[in-house]
């Protein structure tokens, strides 16, 4: 078997070539590198795709978030950053930047424990930590892990009724949806990340804010630029955070096929189900009937220990898999004295130990999903076979 990567985005890049360099020929021909029109016609497109008012290019998924939330402690506070007893409740189990985010913000994150089914925010943690009693909260972040929406009614449910807002990171889940609406369309502003390895990804750093809400569009945009509407002459602590205007014209060349690869994704995904539901000693990825899932990453659950162990077999064999993530939030030194820890987050622990993700992209051959499930197969039938992993088995 020859060696399988977890990504090869050279696949992607064939077959779109021709549109892709004929985009980034336009913008030599242009030289419009700064906030070119490419940056507005993908806003415009991206945000009619969405549902929403109005989208806003930005230098990564990472100021997507910061912006946001920044431009909400200007909205609801008046003033340029949140106080350290403004709390936000997030996720532990999660990419560093969206807990980041939320300290750059001003705020401090609250860390609820997950679902072990969705590896998302469980709704029953967050009502839970506020029924507490809990003071000071003033938003909170859920994030569509791996391209599986959150349950999106509870939580809904949860903010509206508390006053609290929601601003969703969609870093790993474009084109997902909850019901009818795409992911990014649900809360006050969605962040989205375009970086090379992620659903929609350029080639390099990039993000999105999308919003309905007019004035933090306007904010967001004023921050992005150094702070004002005129970048000269500026009202806000600001950014240079703009989106080039060469990964705007890749992505707009990206952009149409993004619903035909999240269904590969899917077809992959079903694929992997199929092949490896039901297997002891693993659990495939849970469905949930209101989410339409983008699998960004396709993760399963091994029990602790022999999780690592099944790594190592697996890269013997020449097949790379990936943990998604090896450290939970509020273990990492960064949050050390910054943060709330809401509840017990057992289940963001366990799965920490638990999740292993295994190559996926749009155009994987089928027969390619077959060799590594049966290479996971044979590495479980060994030594590795025995008790079942995780709570959610
Ligand atoms: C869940 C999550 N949030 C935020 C980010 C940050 O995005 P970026 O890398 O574009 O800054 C990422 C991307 O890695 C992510 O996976």
């Amino acid at each position: 078997m020859k060696p399988v990567s977890m990504l090869d985005l050279h696949l992607e890049y064939q077959y779109m070539k021709e549109e892709i360099d004929a985009a980034i020929k336009r913008c030599l021909e242009h030289q419009k590198w700064i906030l070119g029109p490419e940056v507005k016609e993908l806003e415009e497109t991206v945000a009619k795709y969405l549902g929403v008012d109005h989208c806003i290019g930005v230098s990564s998924g990472t100021e997507a978030l910061v912006l946001s939330l920044r431009a909400l402690a200007i909205k609801t506070k008046g003033q340029e950053y949140f106080d350290r007893s403004d709390k936000i409740i997030t996720t532990p189990f999660t990419f560093t930047a969206t807990g980041d985010a939320i300290l750059r913000a001003g705020a401090t994150p609250v860390f609820a424990d997950i679902d072990p089914l969705t590896f998302n925010l469980d709704p029953m943690k967050v009502e839970e930590y506020l029924a507490g009693g809990a003071s000071g909260v003033v938003g909170m972040v859920p994030v569509h892990l791996y391209g599986q929406s959150c349950d999106m009614d509870r939580l809904t449910e949860i903010a509206q009724k508390r006053g609290i807002f929601m601003v969703e990171d969609v870093a790993q889940a474009f084109g997902g949806k909850w019901r009818e609406k795409k992911l990014g369309s649900l809360g006050a502003a969605g962040a989205f990340s375009f970086f090379p390895s992620k659903n929609l990804g350029g080639f390099g750093d990039g993000g999105m804010i999308s919003t309905s809400d007019g004035e933090l569009a306007g904010l967001a945009r004023m921050l992005l630029k150094h702070g004002g509407k005129d970048k000269y002459n500026v009202e806000h602590v600001g950014y240079n955070a703009r989106l080039d205007t060469i990964q705007a014209a890749v992505l707009l060349a990206k952009l149409k096929y993004i619903d035909e690869f999240n269904e590969k994704r899917r077809e992959t995904a079903s694929l992997y189900d199929h092949e490896l539901g039901g297997q002891a000693g693993i659990i495939v990825p849970a469905k949930q009937e209101m989410a339409q899932h983008v699998y960004h990453q396709y993760t399963v659950r091994v029990a602790a220990g022999r999780r690592d162990l099944l790594q190592t077999r697996l890269k013997e064999k020449g097949i790379a898999t990936m943990v998604y993530y090896p450290v939970v939030l509020h273990k990492m030194g960064v949050f050390n004295g910054r943060m709330v820890v809401a509840n017990s987050l057992s289940e963001a622990e366990k799965a920490q130990q638990e999740v292993l993700s295994l190559p996926i992209e749009p155009l994987m051959e089928k027969g390619l999903v077959k060799e590594i499930a049966a290479g996971i197969k044979d590495s479980l039938s060994g030594s590795l076979s025995g008790s079942s992993p995780g709570s959610a088995a």
